[in-house]
């Protein structure tokens, strides 16, 4: 921990890099791992790619209507508090909640390179896309200008990161000389990417997660442990 808040406190370009084992103690399902996570209980390709959803796409929208029901009911945690308190750093970020805008990031700020759930937009090339209400989101329905399905703005398996998104991430991870990784399996490319393009151009890595399989490279500083209770840790002044 004092090795971390030492590289913490040297960083002039930092950067936080998150995956969903940081909203999982907001009572958000992370995708690996754990008995109840997403991928151990239900098939990725029917539920997040697009031949999924063209196969059956009421199936998709229903489970996606839970995932935001689920999302409107909880609340940023204090590690989630503790990271856009770092005003001066950039968050980029894997997950589609909007947890870390919730504890007071500024709109727009989070580079989040998986879409979010808070909004669908047109299945078609029409550019149609509109805001979800997460507290009553909407089942299967149809474009308004093109009559397509609608589905969420979040990428599935086979397609591209939002290439702006994708554009500031990698910019953002080429200048920085601290990248923050938590709770990330870092199994999913091209995102994982960011850590090896970091590590290239001489940043250090520091390693958040509850999985002591997370710290992969020796070179790497490692703080095992919860979010909620590491983050708060890593920027206390004590
Ligand atoms: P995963 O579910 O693959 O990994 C979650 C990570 O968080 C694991 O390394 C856990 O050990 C760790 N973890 C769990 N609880 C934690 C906690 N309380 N504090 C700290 N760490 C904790 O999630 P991602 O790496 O985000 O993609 O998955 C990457 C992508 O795979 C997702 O964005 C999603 C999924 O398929 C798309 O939907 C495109």
């Amino acid at each position: 921990m004092q090795q971390a808040k030492a590289s913490i406190a040297r960083a002039r370009r930092p950067v936080s890099f998150s995956g969903a084992g940081l909203s999982a103690e907001s009572g958000i399902a992370t995708f690996r791992g754990q008995g109840d996570s997403l991928w151990s209980q239900y098939d990725p390709m029917r539920l997040a790619s697009e031949e999924g959803f063209r196969a059956n796409p009421e199936l998709v929208m229903d489970w996606y209507a839970a995932r935001r029901s689920t999302l409107a009911a909880a609340s940023p945690h204090a590690g989630h508090h503790a990271l856009v308190q770092q005003t001066s750093w950039v968050h980029v970020t894997q997950n589609v909640d909007d947890l870390l805008e919730r504890a007071g990031a500024p709109p727009d700020s989070v580079l989040h390179l998986h879409g979010s759930l808070l909004s669908d937009r047109c299945l078609l090339t029409c550019g149609y896309e509109q805001a979800v209400d997460l507290a009553d989101p909407p089942g299967l329905r149809q474009c308004p200008q093109c009559a397509a399905p609608l589905r969420p703005t979040v990428v599935w398996f086979g397609e591209h990161l939002p290439e702006d998104t994708w554009t500031a991430a990698r910019a953002a991870v080429q200048q920085c000389d601290l990248l923050l990784v938590v709770g990330t399996s870092a199994a999913v490319y091209p995102a994982a990417g960011l850590i090896e393009l970091a590590r290239e151009n001489g940043a250090e890595i520091l390693i958040a997660n509850t999985d002591d399989a997370a710290a992969i490279d020796k070179r790497d500083v490692f703080v095992h442990g919860p979010a909620a209770k590491v983050l708060p840790q890593l920027f206390s002044g004590d």
